[in-house]
């Protein structure tokens, strides 16, 4: 008696071939294909192949799948082999019980019920009846290739046209209802879908399962899917999978989607790994099978703010899992358009030009979260960098997290420096006060005074002083809870900061005094008594290391942060530069832990 043939499908989904050959064979990467000595006869050279679901060899013509492989190899039976393979898979072997058997029988019914009634469709689309359908799809710019390709059809006028045609094949109401092609109505079953444009849908194995219909014109609903059956799942299911799998094997990109008419158009200009999600957003399941066909799948989905979230949405989905060999790219179209759009006006060349180009997952992921972010104070960005650090935190793979970490911290300095570069380097540069050997910084006294409102104004005032430290210390300076005087000036400060031509000090002033802050400025400018060279690098690394130190006596936790975001920068991106903020961040989280207090940490 035989298993189900969903049951084998599902068993060689998750069993990936590579890993279970790899056990035997040492393979090495032959473009999308991995390669090896075969393991059924002798040879020095490789010519044994490993593709996504079958193996072949080109020295002695060995060829099969996962299964078969364990029944050569081990010299099992079909049915060792299966029941090996599923319990490394986790699956259960259904007991060829007289049910599944009926089962099986079922489904083979409600396969034949579905192919006729897409012969059904087919046909309609060609008599008069199918006419203004025919002609909406020509107007869509579908060539007659292309309407047979997908098995476009009519689902005639009214309802009742099916269940009349099938009825003459003794296909009867009971069964297209389990087929999920009519439905219960008042006055008995009806015909699921009419006047509509039919789409079959089918499995990765090329069976239809499901129909979706469009109508011609502007009604509600635009679309309308077949309900979930026992053979058609919506959250398992992409449309077009079946033409992809090969296209893509043939090296073509797998590109998701979001509606019918953007697979085949996509199709139409020569994508033709092109693929959807059936009106759902995208589920796990979608992920796990576009990732047995391809380690980088391609999202594009519409440019409008439905296509944006849903983007957004399946990235997040996607990061949990995420791993050097299942990762994921972007493609973000302009705001009013969807893939069907943009080629037909733009042409294949320039989606091609666009997939060449599309960014890694971690600058649009980047880009996605920007978008969404308030980041004009230093609670927003504050924020806006938890983000990105959860994002990060999500992947699964704790070294992929790591660099993912790295990447988006790191474009966040890139892009601050960017801002700050050009007054930083003029303050730097430029003339400045003369050099003097010493900086005194003003000891607080170890007394009741020395609070963390104290620290707070203390790290306030020589930012003030100093904003040239800004680029450095003002994202760490956004994460600090701070007495409302030091918010305030803060908030402020921030506004000058992202404007500012030049970091300078007076112009800093000048700016909190337009803001009419001059008087909750004037208390803390008056703790630094004298001030530090601006152009003295020494004297500058020395004050930013006491900076850190104060930081530190405040929030232990928060300067650990900083320093293991130093060291992540450094090593991301080694230049001297990144080396000397990591050096001083260590110097102070060594001063903080040895237990020094705030005049020690400011000598
Ligand atoms: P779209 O409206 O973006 O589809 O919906 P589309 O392919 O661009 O439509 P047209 O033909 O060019 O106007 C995307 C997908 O969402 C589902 C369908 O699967 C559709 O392809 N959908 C949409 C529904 O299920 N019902 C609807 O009413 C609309
Ligand atoms: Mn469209």
């Amino acid at each position: 008696m035989s298993l189900p043939p969903n049951f084998l499908d599902e068993l060689r989904a998750r069993t990936p071939l590579a890993t279970l050959v790899a056990r035997k064979v040492r393979l090495e990467r032959a473009g999308r294909d991995q390669k090896g000595c075969c393991p059924f006869h002798n040879e020095k050279s490789p010519s044994f192949y490993v593709y996504d679901d079958h193996y072949h060899c080109f020295g002695c013509g060995a060829h099969g799948d996962a299964i078969s492989f364990v029944m050569q190899n081990e010299g099992a039976t079909f049915m060792e082999a299966v029941e090996r393979l599923a319990a490394e898979a986790g699956l259960a072997v259904p007991k060829p019980t007289p049910q599944a058997a009926e089962a099986a029988r079922r489904e083979a019914d409600l396969s034949d019920v579905l192919e006729a009634a897409g012969a059904e469709y087919r046909r309609l689309l060609r008599t008069p009846q199918g006419a203004a359908a025919l002609a909406y799809l020509r107007g869509r710019g579908l060539s007659d290739s292309i309407i047979e390709r997908f098995g476009l059809g009519w689902s005639g006028e009214g309802r009742g046209t099916l269940r009349e045609a099938l009825a003459r094949q003794d296909i009867t109401p009971a069964r297209l209802i389990e087929a999920g092609l009519m439905k219960a109505g008042e006055r008995g079953p009806v015909d699921y879908f009419f006047a509509r444009v039919m789409f079959p849908i089918r499995d990765r194995r090329g069976r239809i399962i499901s129909f979706g219909g469009r109508l011609l014109g502007d009604g509600q609903p635009k679309y309308l899917n077949g309900p979930e059956t026992d053979l058609f799942s919506k959250r398992q299911t992409l449309y077009g999978l079946d033409i992809a799998r090969a296209a893509v094997r043939n090296g073509a990109a797998l590109i998701v989607v979001e509606g019918y008419m953007d697979v085949i158009a996509l199709h139409e200009a020569g994508f033709t790994g092109a693929v959807a999600p059936l009106g759902t957003a995208l589920t796990e399941a979608h992920l796990a099978e576009l990732w047995r066909i391809s380690p980088r799948p391609l999202l594009c989905f519409d440019g409008d703010a439905a296509g944006r979230r849903a983007a957004l949405r399946s990235t997040e989905l996607a990061l949990k899992a995420l791993a050097p060999d299942r990762g994921l790219a972007i493609l973000r179209l302009k705001e009013g358009d969807d893939p069907d759009s943009f080629v037909r006006r733009e042409g294949a060349p320039a989606l091609a030009a666009l997939i060449a180009a599309a960014p890694n997952l971690a600058e649009t992921l980047y880009d996605m979260l920007a978008e969404g972010a308030q980041r004009t104070t230093p609670e927003g960005r504050a924020a806006f960098r938890k983000r990105l650090e959860a994002a990060a935190r999500s992947i699964e793979d704790r070294s992929l997290a790591g660099e993912y970490r790295a990447s988006l911290i790191d474009r966040l300095y890139a892009e601050r420096r960017q801002s700050f570069t050009a007054g930083t380097q003029a303050r730097r540069n430029g003339g400045g006060r003369p050099a003097s050997p010493h900086i005194v910084l003003p000891r607080p006294a170890i007394d009741a005074e020395t609070t963390s409102a104290r620290r707070a104004r203390l790290l306030t005032a020589i930012l003030l002083c100093h904003p040239t430290l800004l680029p450095d210390l003002e994202e760490a300076f956004g994460l600090l809870a701070l007495p409302d005087d030091c918010a305030r000036l803060r908030d402020s400060m921030a506004k000058w900061f992202h404007a500012a031509k030049a970091l300078d000090s007076d112009d800093l002033l000048n700016h909190l005094t337009q803001s009419g802050l001059r008087d909750v400025a004037e208390p803390l400018l008056a703790l630094m008594p004298q001030r530090a060279p601006d152009n003295d690098a020494a004297a500058m690394a020395e004050l930013e290391a006491s900076w850190y130190g104060i930081y530190g006596l405040m929030n232990l936790k928060h300067l650990q942060v900083q320093c293991e975001e130093q060291r992540l920068r450094f090593e991301s991106d080694p230049t001297p530069e990144n080396f000397e903020r990591h050096r001083i961040c260590v110097i102070a989280l060594k001063r903080v832990e040895r237990g020094e207090s705030d005049s020690d940490a400011v000598f």
